[in-house]
């Protein structure tokens, strides 16, 4: 399938594996990748910038196919040295970066300067308005479906895509709430060139996280996550286990979420161990309501083309059929 996006990323599908933190190392980003869809490594996962350079390099001798890798950049008390970060991704001559967070303006030139192209992924059509205008090369628009952060809209992807398709000039790929060929169809005819997926990429035999949580993927339905956070602003949707359980029950409490009572729950290091050891209640880990369409655990060969041949099918024979009647 040609679009602008499969152009644009070099890759045969129109399918994208966004940036999964302790998700996006070598063994899924490359298998996404040799299964003919754009595989990324999620540059935040390794701790240091020598030690994203290093994965690069495992990654590159894993597939000789392109691959991305993401960039978060989020206002911290201490942040990451994202300069270096940004510069070992550019160094490490990797041609696509998928950026978040901040609008990534500032890295532009570095980016361009050495023939990168630039995914911004943004939670608002006027977010990827302002990274259009920034230059960025593509978008990648996450619903209010998606894992992670979705903003504050709660806009689905039913109106952000059309209402992005009216707003931009450059290609965009939907994200959130997509696990088969039928949300590839249907993200297509909103006016996407191509789809995100995350929480999808996340049960496939290659991620690098543990089977307990693969399959709870595979046990859970659209009902089992659920957003935290939204009292400080930065609402984020998780796997509904105990620990969301408790961050909702402070938060219901009356009176002003104070962030710093949330904190010991919602800390990133404690979900890195339920994908570790695989002890589904030792902390928060994000995923979308797509659960409810996760019934396997398949290789991303498998995965990948199952979805182009349900999109096809959903083209050829549900939509020109409705039409020849
Ligand atoms: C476990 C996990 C970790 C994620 N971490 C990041 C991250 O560090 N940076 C980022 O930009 N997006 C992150 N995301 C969001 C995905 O890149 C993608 O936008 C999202 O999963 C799309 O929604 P879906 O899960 O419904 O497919 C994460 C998603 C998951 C499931």
């Amino acid at each position: 399938m040609k679009t602008r996006m499969t152009e644009l990323m070099g890759t045969e599908y129109p399918i994208m594996q966004g940036g999964m933190q302790w998700v996006g190392r070598a063994e899924l980003a490359s298998a996404v990748s040799n299964a003919g869809a754009l595989g990324t490594l999620t540059g935040l996962t390794q701790p240091t910038p020598e030690d994203l350079a290093k994965e690069i390099k495992r990654c590159q001798d894993m597939t000789d196919k392109p691959f991305a890798v993401n960039l978060t950049i989020l206002p911290a008390i201490t942040p990451p040295p994202y300069e270096e970060y940004a510069q070992a991704i550019a160094e490490g001559g990797v041609k696509i970066i998928e950026t978040a967070g901040r609008n990534p303006k500032p890295f532009m030139p570095m980016f361009h300067e050495h023939g990168m192209k630039v995914i911004h992924k943004c939670t608002a059509v006027r977010h990827a308005v302002s990274a259009q205008n920034a230059g960025v090369d593509a978008v990648s628009i996450d619903g209010v479906e998606c894992a992670g952060h979705p903003g504050e809209d709660n806009i689905t992807n039913f109106l952000l895509l059309p209402l992005a398709a009216k707003a931009l000039d450059i290609p965009f790929l939907a994200s959130g709430g997509i696990g088969n060929g039928q949300g590839l169809a249907a993200a297509l005819a909103l006016g996407a060139d191509g789809i995100n997926m995350g929480t999808r990429f996340m049960a496939t035999k290659e991620a690098p996280v543990h089977d307990n949580v693969k399959q709870a993927m595979v046990d859970a339905s659209e009902l089992d996550t659920a957003h935290i956070m939204k009292t400080v602003n930065n609402t984020m949707r998780v796997f509904k286990n105990s620990v969301a359980e408790k961050v909702l029950e402070i938060e219901a409490e009356p009176g002003e979420t104070e962030f710093e009572n949330l904190r010991p729950y919602v800390a990133g290091a404690r979900g890195r161990v339920v994908f570790e050891t695989g002890d589904m209640e030792h902390g928060v880990w994000t995923a979308g309501i797509v659960l409810g369409l996760i019934y396997d655990i398949p290789s991303c060969e498998e995965l990948v083309q199952r979805i182009m041949q349900e999109c096809n099918d959903t083209i050829t024979s549900r939509l020109s059929g409705l039409l020849s009647q």
